[in-house]
């Protein structure tokens, strides 16, 4: 397997509005990031994937970019996200920006123009048509509820937005505008940048004709299900922003996916195609969600994270490579999700760190999760600014009349501002965020959860984070080694095997608040040598092969 940075490197993602104010506006902003670097750098850090700080009025915070060559005013400045770069890169990191080009924001001068007029130059930047039957041209939803279509008096028709009806969707058929895409990004890649993280990039090719979808309840984004994304133009797409763009520079791309699945991701990350690095899958997201989608609730079975991880080490094994993550600005925290941040929020914490550094990939961490951040519970929806969360408490509680509990119920499980609340700093008011008033409430756990508190105890998640980051360096096996899924019956334990040439690396993990007891399959081959991590005090006469897991229990042995 050939051996690469990228392969090798732990990313850390920034949303930058959460992340730290440095002058008391209540935003999160640039200098904040970069006060906050050497803290990074501590950490381990290689690569920084930074959420968009692209001029943008803020419909979707950022993701509804009005121009992809300024930066945000409430962020700061080009020469402020100039010294950025430079920090980084003076502290041996690097960044990578995120390219949202499946949309723009409906206030860039593109679709100013594109609205103008049906013969426009810009006109074709934008995916227009006529309705149907004084309808909508088909049936798609938006993932943020509602039609995807939206009726544009002027000229008598109706632009696609997949996402909200500020961010209208970028007509990829237009060489056009894949042209003026590729300058934009090259632009940045002059400036030194190390790479991008691409939102939603298998949606730039949609099915041609546009056609109506299956009506199924609770398909998430349109009811066009795979009309809409992974289209037939999409590889050709990518090859030709590979070979125009991205083969000149050492970058590294991430291709955020929704419905991704195994043998597309294989198409779309082995590098003899020449498409992208690796992609982020949503599979193992979706285990707890009912037929509904998204906000209908299940409890996760540790059996199904079990098959669908191990089809994804497996599959993409030798050919492509994984991206691995928990959390990100999209998904709640992960130690309220499939840990518990009650009464063993370290230990969980703990425990799904060390599952998810030891398999095989590209770790990424989001801000927050290396302290134990948990979800938040607001009273009031008032108190949430999420474009999905408010579009979907309207829809169902305000036109559907559903309880307004059971819809809050899913927004404290599920709702993305879970993810964005104010990093929490210190114990200090608004948790050190900012001096002013956050734009999002701060989680009142910060008292106890807090990063200052996580440095000084070195009992903490974020050592125990600081700690698998240097076994990942140190050992060639975690980043390359193959993967064997140990026990895949067990409802409670998720063991595993990584082995490369004669070296081998046992991963036991215990997904319940229960003791369980551990035996090793007489099949497999192991003979421990040395516990390398674990988030309880072991005696060093335990038999690695026979034991007790208690709560939340992880321990990885190297052996032979
Ligand atoms: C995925 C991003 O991660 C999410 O935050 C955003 O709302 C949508 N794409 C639309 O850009």
């Amino acid at each position: 397997m050939e051996k690469t940075w990228w392969k090798e490197s732990i990313v850390y993602q920034i949303y930058p509005r959460s992340f730290r104010d440095s002058n008391g506006d209540g935003i999160g902003d640039i200098n904040g990031i970069i006060e906050k670097l050497d803290y990074l750098k501590d950490l381990g850090v290689d690569v920084i994937w930074l959420s968009p700080v692209y001029e943008s009025p803020n419909d979707d915070n950022g993701y509804d970019i009005s121009d992809y060559q300024k930066i945000m005013n409430e962020f700061g400045t080009m020469e402020d996200w100039e010294e950025l770069l430079a920090e980084i890169h003076h502290r041996g990191m690097k960044l990578i920006m995120d390219l949202v080009v499946n949309h723009s924001s409906d206030e860039h001068k593109w679709f100013q123009e594109s609205r103008k007029s049906k013969d426009n130059p810009y006109r074709d930047y934008y995916i227009w048509r006529p309705g149907k039957k004084g309808k909508e041209p088909n049936n798609w939803k938006s993932s943020f509820s509602g039609s995807a279509w939206e009726y544009d008096e002027n000229t008598d028709e109706y632009f696609l937005h997949l996402f909200s009806k500020k961010q209208p969707d970028l007509n990829w058929e237009n060489p056009k505008l894949r042209q003026e895409i590729y300058k934009m990004m090259k632009w940045w890649l002059n400036k030194g940048i190390d790479g991008f993280r691409m939102d939603v990039i298998n949606f730039i090719s949609k099915v041609p004709g546009l056609p109506d979808g299956p009506e199924k309840p609770g398909e998430k984004y349109a009811s066009g299900g795979k009309l809409y994304r992974d289209g037939p133009r999409i590889h050709e797409f990518l090859q030709e922003m590979n070979e125009e763009v991205l083969s000149k520079y050492d970058v590294m791309t991430v291709g955020e996916m929704p419905g991704v699945d195994v043998e597309e991701a294989k198409k779309y990350t082995d590098h003899r195609r020449r498409e992208l690095k690796m992609v982020f899958t949503f599979e193992h997201m979706n285990l707890d969600s009912g037929k509904g989608g998204k906000w209908d609730l299940k409890p996760l079975e540790l059996t199904d994270l079990k098959e669908n991880l191990s089809k994804w080490q497996t599959g993409l094994h030798g050919t492509g490579w994984n991206s691995l993550y928990w959390n990100n600005h999209d998904q709640p925290r992960i130690v309220s999700r499939f840990g518990n941040d009650r009464e063993y929020r370290v230990e969980s914490a703990k425990m799904l760190g060390t599952f998810l550094h030891m398999l095989q990939g590209t770790p990424y961490i989001y801000q927050g999760e290396e302290i134990g951040m948990t979800n938040v519970q607001f009273d009031s929806i008032e108190d949430y600014e999420d474009i999905e969360i408010r579009n979907m408490y309207y829809e169902k509680v305000v036109e559907g009349n559903e309880d307004p509990d059971k819809v809050m119920e899913s927004i404290y499980v599920k709702g993305r501002d879970n993810a964005r609340t104010p990093f929490q700093w210190n114990n200090q008011p608004a948790a050190g965020f900012t001096t002013g008033e956050p734009w999002l409430k701060v989680n009142p756990n910060y008292k106890a959860i807090n990063a200052e508190q996580a440095v000084t105890d070195e009992n903490s998640i974020y050592h125990h984070y600081r700690k698998l980051i240097q076994l990942r360096k140190h050992h060639p096996i975690i980043v390359y080694g193959d993967y064997h899924l140990i026990l895949p019956e067990h409802d409670k334990i998720y063991a595993y095997l990584r082995t490369l040439e004669n070296q081998k690396l046992l991963v036991i993990t215990n997904f319940s608040a229960e003791n369980v007891s551990f035996d090793l399959p007489e099949n497999v081959e192991f003979e421990a040598k040395k516990l390398i991590i674990g988030n309880y005090a072991t005696e060093e006469t335990d038999n690695p092969t026979n034991f007790t897991l208690k709560p939340y229990e992880a321990r990885v042995y190297k052996g032979i």
